[in-house]
Order: structure tokens, then sequence, then C-alpha cells
């Protein structure tokens, strides 16, 4: 769907005239009659491209084009111009003005800068969207060992097309290992197409992966390529690829041992040539002593396997990773301050303890959190707790369990007991037979429970 263009012009007639040809063509129009009011349409609507008179009382067409300038750059804007005001137009393209067009209007010349400019908004915006995912996703931060030996495997792989399989805790950076070796690789510049195995039900999973013929099955409403066709040429990746069914796992052994495969529906077998990579966070051999992986797909997937470490692995890439994801996010925001907090000795000795267990998304949501939350300079090792603290409640699903929720039943069931008991005392300053009470237990009981949890009481 494209947006409107937005014509400016004081002059009800020019207006008209050009909202007509520009519809012709299968544009939506809207129209301001003076600078003002399309700054505040700029406000709420969006608008693909700009027609603006360069005469018009109060706000002229030159100050219109720097106020829109200033908060949309990458608007593209041409210019109307009368006769006798083409000196002023050829200003304002240095202004920033795409292009002029002069009254009266040609059609043909109108439309041609109309074509070029939104062409060239696209390519800007394309050029922007590419330079900005560079920086975003292919950006692989850590120079310890661990990490060096992660980089070699990438790139060996990279020069071949054999088979890799990704392995490491959740966060740890699977998929831009994945992304890396497709991206390093002579399949480059073909697709490089993701598989999230844990997300499609079984019922689907054939047509999502080879496709299907139009009317195949009920919702089959036409025919529709697989992730297996569309990956041609380049590299397919089969994320959380232990969560498949047994079911799948056979189809998809089939497929990449030949490379072969029909449609679902469909009579034709397709031959494609496709980089298979895997990943997944699960025991894979385990998986399979457990009858729930098939082992001849495991050795097929499992040719050239990298195992990305956990975060508390490598706690060296540390103060490198906060480094990067402080320059990034200040740079996704356009923010002025470009400054970011320094943390504290403790703070550090604080993080290099913490065990990560989200790994490289969780220390990406801290940081974050921690330029919204703050705009003090230093952060030291209680600020850092607390917000590390929240990221959690907001990561983690929210149950008043948490805290017991990895401990077997009678562990949990004394660390609640000592909880509660603590906290009622404190409640009852300590005093026994007021918190016996609270705890409806004679005081006898509740002595012998301090003594078996060595609860202090003297405090
Ligand atoms: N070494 C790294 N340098 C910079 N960013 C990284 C690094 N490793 C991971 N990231 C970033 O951390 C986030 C998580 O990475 P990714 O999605 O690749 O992890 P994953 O192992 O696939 O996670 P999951 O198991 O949850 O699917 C992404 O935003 C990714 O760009
Ligand atoms: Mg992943």
């Amino acid at each position: 769907m494209r947006n409107p263009i937005l014509i400016i012009d004081d002059e009800p007639g020019i207006r008209s005239v050009l909202g007509a040809v520009l519809s012709d063509e299968g544009f939506s129009v809207v129209e301001a009659s003076s600078g003002l009011e399309a700054l505040s349409i700029l406000k709420t609507d969006l608008i693909d491209l700009i027609f603006l008179d360069v005469w018009m009382p109060e706000m002229g067409g030159l100050d219109v084009l720097k106020a829109v300038k200033a908060d949309w750059p990458d608007l593209p804007i041409i210019m109307i111009s009368g006769h006798s005001k083409i000196d002023m137009a050829v200003r304002a393209i240095k202004e920033g003005a795409f292009d002029f067009v002069e009254k009266p209007l040609s059609i043909d010349k109108t439309l041609a800068s109309v074509q070029n400019a939104l062409k060239f908004s696209a390519l800007s915006r394309e050029n922007r969207e590419l330079r900005e995912s560079l920086f975003l996703e292919d950006t692989m931060i850590g120079e310890g060992p661990a990490m060096q030996r992660v980089k070699e495997l990438i790139q060996q792989s990279a020069a071949t097309d054999s088979r890799v399989i990704v392995l490491g805790e959740n966060g740890t950076g699977k998929e831009l290992v994945a992304r890396q070796i497709h991206r390093q690789s002579q399949r480059s510049r073909h697709p490089f197409v993701e598989v999230n195995c844990a997300a499609i039900p079984d019922s689907l999973i054939e047509s999502e992966l080879f496709g299907h013929e139009k009317g195949a099955f009920t919702s089959a409403v036409g025919r529709r390529k697989g992730k297996f066709e569309l990956a041609d040429g380049g590299t397919l990746f089969l994320d959380e690829v232990a969560d498949m069914s047994l079911h799948a796992q056979a189809k998809v052994l089939r497929a990449i041992q030949e490379m072969r495969f029909e449609r679902v529906g469909g009579e034709t077998t397709l031959a494609v040539d496709v980089r298979v990579i895997s990943a997944t966070n699960k025991d894979i051999p385990k998986e399979v002593g457990n009858g729930r992986f098939r082992e001849d797909l495991f050795y097929r997937l499992n040719v050239i396997p990298i195992y990305v470490p956990p975060l508390r692995e490598r706690q060296e890439d540390l103060p490198l990773l906060v480094d990067y994801f402080f320059k990034k996010f200040r740079k996704e925001s356009k923010a002025e301050v470009l400054d970011v907090p320094h943390f504290t000795s403790d703070a550090w000795k604080f993080l290099t303890e913490h065990t990560w267990p989200g790994n490289i998304r969780e220390l990406k949501n801290f940081l974050e959190r921690l330029l919204v939350m703050t705009d003090n300079d230093e952060i030291d090792a209680e600020q850092t707790k607390i917000i590390l603290g929240q990221s959690f409640a907001v990561s983690a699903p929210v149950t008043p369990l948490q805290p017991w929720l990895n401990m077997p039943l009678n562990d949990a069931k004394e660390a609640f007991e000592r909880a509660l008991i603590e906290e009622k005392l404190r409640e009852n300053r300590y005093n026994i037979s007021k918190t016996a009470q609270a705890l409806g237990l004679y005081p006898s009981n509740l002595h012998s429970k301090l003594k078996k949890f060595g609860i202090e009481t003297g405090k």
C-alpha cells in the first residue's frame, strides 16, 4: 500500500488540477492550502511525496521546505514554481528539494518527476535499511579465545557446502552464526531462508517446507512455494530443529538426502540446490537416546558442529559487548546525547559474576533498559542489580512460585516455611508468642522450627 501525495498550494485551481492528474494515475492525494496546515497533516498522516508551491502568502515555500526537511529528512519534495520564480526553485533544490515543475504544469513532466522521486526515496530507504541491518545483525562481537574459535569455524564452514549444526544455550547467538556462514559463503547472493521448526504445527510442516499446489487441502487456495524451493541456490536455516515431530523429521531427512521433493498435492518432483544449517539449544544425543530425534537425521545434520559458548564462559568479551550495544542503541534512537553511562568497578564485578541465563539477549535487554531507566553518568552495583532484577521480571513469566521453581518439592517446602517464618518474625518484632499466633502454631512448635532452620531471634 502506498501512502498519499500531499499537495501544498494556496491556489485551489492548482490543487484540483494536479490532484486530478495524480488520482488518474492511481495515487491518493491530500491537499493543504498553507504551510501550517501541511505541517499539521504531516504530524498525523503518513505521506510519500510532497508537491510544494514556491510562492505562498504567510509561510513561503522555502520556509515550509526547511520545516519539513528538519523533521522528515527522507520525504521527497517537488517544488511548483511560476515562471518568474525559477531562481527560487533552484534555491529550493539546494535546500534539499528533489525537483521542480513549472506552471502551467505539463502532465508528462509532472508524472515523470513523481516516478523519479518515489523511486529515489524507495532506494534511499532500502539503502538505509541495509546499512542498519548490517550494523544490527551482521556484527559478531567477541575477541576472546572462545569466540575466535567460533569465528574460525564459521570461516572454515563458509568455504564448504557441508551441513552445519549450531549448538548452544538460549540467546547465545546461534542464528547470528548461521547468518554469518551464509554471508561469507559462495551462496551469499542467494536467499537465506529461515524455518522455525518449533513454531509450525505438524499438520502444516510439509506444506511449509515443500509448498503446495492449489487445492491440495481445504485452505490451500493458491499454489505456494515451500521453504526448500525459496532457498534454492542459497541456505536453509532449520532453527530449533530438535523440536520437529518425528513425522516431519522423516520428510526432512528424505529432502536433504536427495534434494528432491514434491509440493503437497503435486506430481512433479522438484530438485533444488540448498545448503542446510540447523540449530538447537537441546542436547540432541540425549534426544536421540530418548527416541525423540532420529539418529540418521542427526548424523546427516551434524557434519560440522559449532558450539556457541554461553556468556559466562567468555566474560572477557563483556566490555566489548557492552560498548557495542550502547553504541547501537544510541544510533537507533537517533539520540542527541551520545555518551553512555560508565559502570563503577563494583558494578563490573557484579556483571562479571552474574551468570547470564539469557546470554547475549539478556545482556542486550539489560543495557537497553538501563539507557531508558537512568540518566546517571555512573552506574553502581546497586543500580545494576535493580535494573537487572527488573529485566528478569519482564523476560521471565511472572509467577509467585519463582523462587522455588527449580527446587525439589521437599527443599521448596522448607525454603518456603523458612521464608514465611522469618517474615512473620520481622513483622512481630521477634516476639515469639505473637509470631506463633500469627502462624497458627504453638510457641513450642515455633521454637523447634527456629532451631531446625537455625533462625536467630536475638536481633
Ligand atoms: N557475538 C555477538 N555480537 C553481537 N550481537 C550478538 C552476538 N551474539 C548474539 N547477538 C545478538 O543477541 C541476540 C540473540 O542472538 P540469536 O538470536 O542469534 O541467539 P540464538 O542462540 O539463536 O537464541 P535462541 O536460542 O533464543 O533462538 C540477537 O539480537 C543477536 O543479534
Ligand atoms: Mg535462535
